[in-house]
């Protein structure tokens, strides 16, 4: 207990969801949301996605800021507080974050390396084709990006809640915001003509936005459903540890249901204009071909192309573009770092600098591992789910389709039927508000959540569903 009173804690709601918020909007928000946005009917991929950013989103997201502000404990020792019998949730929850952050920094250092090759003038050259390749399965230059991401990250989480991470989010999330809405919407003023005719970037917002609902069978429905849910997931930063450990230093006094409402206001207004800057811009210059891309292939195979194909501007767009993306991967990368540092610090009561030393040497290890998956350890493996993938792919998978779900259902199972949804709703209601959509959490916690957890997880180990 005196170790609760010793704990760090954000100074306000302001600094509580900006920090939250720069959690949450990441990677998954630039280059898997347009994607699925564009391969999964447009309109109708966004109306489901808020659909379930209202229910299974909101239903996660309070119920691990609320087991973190009840235990003031990060998720290693949160679960055990809850009921003692579920603390092996808590190791599977903080290993999580230890999965991803290796390659979240391997990435990281790939998005430094671009904004590095804009601000040099040499945007036309990443966009020759082979170029992010070459770049990848080099020796030593993924290797000293990945470093520098990581000591950017290490920077900030060894100078603790107040002065690294939320100060480091309130500078960063409104720049952040400030060059998503520049790019969309010089996206949406862009105009191409080639042999395939006129394309512009207001074309492009359609096929975004429109929902087609030519080829819609169940089974697409259902398809667009899980698709939704699993960027939802990655995308507000759930089951991988960190909502827990962010929660559990918010203040007793702090509005909680006002504040998720925020941080899933800001991660999605992020993730549809991601879209209106991506889905346009490609569109505009690559057709509609161009938008199959996603992850790697999009950010840095398909955009830099785009960039090229802009003229003098696309130097200038690209380094906008790749600064936020910057951004974007930084204040994630210091959420999940400090999710496994903060369990170090609760559980063996090390030290944050001890901790943050120790999960920094972790980090680099497999990083380097990560980035020479690409060179001297290059294998191809053909996972359950069916994509072919390298050593970032299967670590990738492994936290984001098996262990994450698995631990999102443990989390439900422990909420709806053992300490009960109440301790929740309670938890929200201690500071006299109201928790709205109340009686829709009980029956989502319960029910709902962990049967929809249940097929995405069947589905990512491969089993045939529809
Ligand atoms: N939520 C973070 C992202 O979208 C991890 O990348």
């Amino acid at each position: 207990m005196e170790k609760s009173n010793k704990r760090n804690s954000f100074s306000g709601s302001l600094g509580f969801v900006l920090a939250a918020a720069g959690s949450a909007v990441g990677l998954g928000n630039i280059w898997r949301f347009p994607y699925l946005a564009a391969k999964d009917g447009g309109g109708l991929f966004l109306v489901i996605y808020l659909a379930l950013a209202l229910t299974f989103g909101f239903t996660l997201l309070i119920t691990e800021i609320a087991i973190g502000r009840r235990t003031k404990q990060s998720p290693l020792t949160a679960y055990g507080r809850l009921h003692p019998k579920w603390k092996k949730l808590g190791i599977v929850a903080c290993i999580i974050p230890a999965i991803i952050l290796p390659y979240y920094c391997a990435i990281g250092g790939w998005v430094l390396k671009y904004l590095l090759v804009f601000l040099t003038g040499g945007g036309e050259q990443a966009a020759q084709d082979g170029y992010f390749t070459g770049f990848i399965s080099g020796t030593y230059e993924p290797i000293l990006m990945m470093v520098i991401f990581l000591a950017m990250t290490v920077f900030v989480v060894i100078r603790g809640v107040n002065k690294g991470i939320e100060k480091t989010s309130k500078v960063l999330m409104p720049i952040l915001i400030v060059l998503v809405i520049i790019i969309a919407v010089f996206s949406l003023t862009l105009s191409h003509t080639d042999e395939g005719g006129t394309r512009t970037g207001i074309e492009g917002l359609g096929i975004y936005v429109i929902p087609d609902m030519k080829n819609i069978t169940v089974g697409g429905f259902l398809t667009t459903l899980l698709d939704a849910m699993g960027q939802l997931f990655f995308s507000l930063s759930v089951a991988m540890g960190i909502m827990i450990t962010y929660g559990s230093y918010v203040h007793d006094d702090e509005n909680l249901k006002t504040s998720v409402n925020r941080i899933e206001i800001f991660d999605t207004v992020v993730a549809f204009l991601a879209g209106v800057m991506i889905i346009p811009a490609v569109f505009t210059f690559e057709g509609a071909e161009g938008m199959a891309a996603s992850g790697p292939g999009l950010m840095f195979i398909t955009m830099p192309k785009v960039f090229a194909q802009m003229g003098g501007l696309g130097t200038f767009v690209g380094i906008l573009f790749f600064a936020m993306i910057l951004f974007a991967a930084l204040t994630s990368a210091v959420s999940i770092m400090e999710a496994v540092v903060s369990c170090f610090m609760d559980e063996f009561h090390m030290t944050r600098k001890k901790s943050v030393g120790i999960e920094g040497a972790i980090t680099a290890v497999v990083a380097v591992v990560v980035c020479l998956g690409y060179n001297l350890l290059y294998f191809d493996l053909t996972l359950p789910n069916g994509t072919n993938a390298q050593i970032l792919d299967i670590l990738d998978y492994l936290s984001n389709n098996v262990l994450m779900p698995l631990v999102a259902i443990g989390t439900c199972i422990l909420i709806g039927w053992v300490v009960k949804p109440k301790t929740v709703i309670d938890e929200v209601e201690k500071t006299g508000c109201k928790m709205s959509r109340r009686r829709l959490y009980v029956v989502m916690v319960k029910f709902v959540a962990p049967l929809l957890l249940a097929i995405l997880l069947l589905k990512s180990v491969g089993v045939k569903i529809f």
